[in-house]
Order: structure tokens, then sequence, then C-alpha cells
């Protein structure tokens, strides 16, 4: 079933003034177990929709005009709900209980230790083998304008993958007619824990000319970043970015110097996988980075309130991963960038804090806003 939730303000007004934003909800498909999956699709007037789907509360397609007002998706995915599961690459998705990495799959709180599996070589990586990205997440509330806006949870049991409380999260995802996209990922714990939960999309912003990234420009608000060794692990080094590859204070070529394998840290992460330090106060929402492909037009301007923000360029994509409408990704074909906590902040007592406590109410936002020029 298939049907329109319009908000108050457009039932008021929808003929002459602008329109609110609206939310859309509907089937998509069912994993190999039967399990249904729904999306739900974010409209404004302005030619912008997101699309997100509650297995992993992923961000499926994000429709953006390009300086011509053509409307293209500029986020990497899948067609159905199965492949999420079957050719996981984390297009998307909410990650959790903690994006990144974890050394060795350890950690300990309280001196109580614990271990979690390794499924990335020696690390854990991005909540475990069974992370946040793969669990049907419910839908708690869909609403129309000014901002359209969804919200899913998903309760992850205590002792889940190996993390310690019962956690329970919210992923609301909202648009404005201003083209701003906004996440806050919320959670509570019924025990002390470790987390970080961050969205994970890949965005290339030529949509369907399918261009890769090397040509984009970016800009990082960061004047340090993370060294990592060669399982990338932060090594617990803060390196000024001056004078390296890493350098994004002024908008530059990605391509530039990403096959700079002077620097030993473009060729451990075979080129960009590195988490930046946002510069200004964590916990307040501001400037971390803006993406611009010039052929199209397109900019992504993204603001966070997390200490750091992972900068990580596809690499790992080989061309045998079909993503939807069976375009072939490559490496090099997306951007993503991934606001949170350091990786391994667990075992870094100098890194921002990963740990929530109860009575404690967890938040991270990230907002990104789209124009074209
Ligand atoms: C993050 C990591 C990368 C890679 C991707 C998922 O960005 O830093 O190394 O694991 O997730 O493929």
């Amino acid at each position: 079933m298939k049907y329109a939730i319009l908000g108050a303000a457009c039932l008021m007004a929808c003929s002459s003034h602008a329109l609110a934003a609206s939310a859309t909800r509907a089937g998509f498909g069912a994993l190999s177990d039967g399990s249904k999956i729904e999306a739900v699709t974010l409209t404004n007037a302005a030619g912008m929709s997101a699309k997100v789907i509650t297995l992993g509360a992923a961000l499926q397609a994000l429709i953006v005009p390009d300086r011509g007002g053509k409307k293209e998706d500029v986020v990497l995915g899948y067609d159905t709900a199965q492949e999420y599961l079957t050719r996981p690459n984390y297009f998307g998705v909410s990650v959790g209980r903690f994006a990144n990495r974890i050394a060795k799959g350890k950690f300990s709180i309280d001196g109580k230790s614990y271990t979690l599996s390794s499924n990335d070589g020696p690390n854990a990586l991005h909540g475990g083998p069974k992370g946040f990205d793969k669990r049907v997440w419910k839908i708690d509330s869909v609403s129309s304008g000014p901002d359209a806006k969804v919200v899913m949870s998903y309760v992850s049991a205590d002792g889940e993958e190996g993390f310690p409380g019962e956690l329970k999260v919210t992923a609301t995802y909202s648009l404005n007619e201003q083209n701003e996209l906004r996440l806050d990922y919320r959670a509570t714990t019924s025990k002390p824990t470790v987390l970080n939960l961050t969205n994970h999309s890949y965005f290339n912003l030529s949509g369907n000319d399918a261009r890769d990234v090397m040509g984009n420009m970016v800009t990082l608000n960061a004047a340090r970043f993370t060294p990592v060794d060669a399982t990338l692990i932060p090594t617990g080094e803060r390196r000024a970015v001056a004078g390296t590859p890493f350098d994004f204070r002024k908008a530059a070529r990605v391509g530039d110097r990403i096959r700079d394998a002077r620097d030993q840290q473009i060729r451990y992460g075979r080129g960009y996988d590195h988490n930046f330090i946002v510069d200004g106060a964590p916990g307040t929402l501001r400037p971390a980075a803006v993406v611009t492909d010039p052929v199209s037009g397109r900019t992504m301007e993204m603001r966070v309130s997390a200490p750091g923000i992972q900068f990580y360029t596809g690499n790992f994509m080989d061309g045998t991963f079909f993503g939807k409408g069976q375009r072939s990704y490559r490496q090099g074909d997306a951007i993503c960038l991934e606001p949170g906590v350091f990786p391994d902040s667990p075992n870094h007592a100098d890194f921002p804090s990963a740990r929530l406590n109860p009575g404690q109410t967890y938040l991270n936002t990230m907002v990104y806003k789209f124009s074209a020029k």
C-alpha cells in the first residue's frame, strides 16, 4: 500500500504557497527470510527527495537537481533489500554499535574487558558481522512539512555483538525546503557502554553520469587528522595536515594527491580512509566539509556535531559490486564522510569519549545541504 501523509501546512495552503515537504510510505520488497522491508520517501518542493529503508535505516536514494534542474540520484546503493545483506558495503546505512574500527575487537569499561568478533583483519569493524546495518528497524513516526520527517528505531539487546547494555536507538531523517537533509542519531543504554553511530552514505554528485569523484573539489575544516597503522587503527597521534596530502582546508581536487605514495598514510589507506579532527567545539553543529562536482554544479555542504569525520574514497570497491541499475562500482567512485568519535576511541583515553552511561542520551547530528552552482 502506498499513501501520502499531508502536512497541516499543506492542507491549509497547498495551492498558492510553497508546498510543504511531504513523506510517503511504501513497501521495499522482502528479505530472503520473508521479512518485509519498508521505505519512506521525503520530498520537498525544491526538487529533492530522500528514500530511507527500514533495513539498516539506510538512505537508499537521494535525488538532487543539478544546475540545469536535472534530478538525479547522488548516492550509491542497491535496488533490492536482500542485496544489502548479500553484498554488504555499508551503502547509505546506519552504522552501529561502533562505526569504524576497534583494535583487535577488544576494549574495557570500568576494568571489565569485552571481546568483539574480528571482521576486518585483526580488528572489529562497523559493529561486527551483524551490526545495525543488517537489522530491520521499526518506523516510529512519519510526518510532513515544513520538514518531512521519519523516525526509525532499533533496540539492541544487552550483549548483542559483544557490547554491554541494552541500547535503544533512533535515527531521525528530516528534509526541509532549504534542501537540507538532517540526520540525528540518539541512544540510551541500560549499562555503561561505548558507541559510535553514524551514516555511511557513498556520495557521487555526478548522478547518472557515474563519473568517478577524482574531479570533485573537497574542503575539510580540519587542521589535524589521526594517522593510522597498516590495519587502519589510529596510532594516537594528532598530526597537522599542513604540507601533507591531507590538507583540504582550502578546496582541493580529490585526485590531485590521492596517489602520492610518498606519504605512508596514503599507502595505508589505499588513498583516503582517515579520520579528520573537525575544527571547533564537538557537540556544536559546525561546518565540516564541502564537496562540489564542477561538471553538474552540485554541491554538498556538511555540518556535524561530532568531534571527527572519516573521509573515505571507496578504496575497497573493485568493480565486483553492482549497484542500482546494474552499475559497477569501482575504486574512487564515491566519497564517504562519516561523522563520529575517532576510530578505536575506547582504547585511547585521550580521544573524545565514546562512553554512554545510563541516564544520558547520546546524540550525533549531521546536516547535508545541497545546492547547484
Ligand atoms: C569505512 C572504513 C573503510 C571501509 C568502509 C566500508 O569507511 O574506514 O576502511 O571499511 O568503511 O567498506
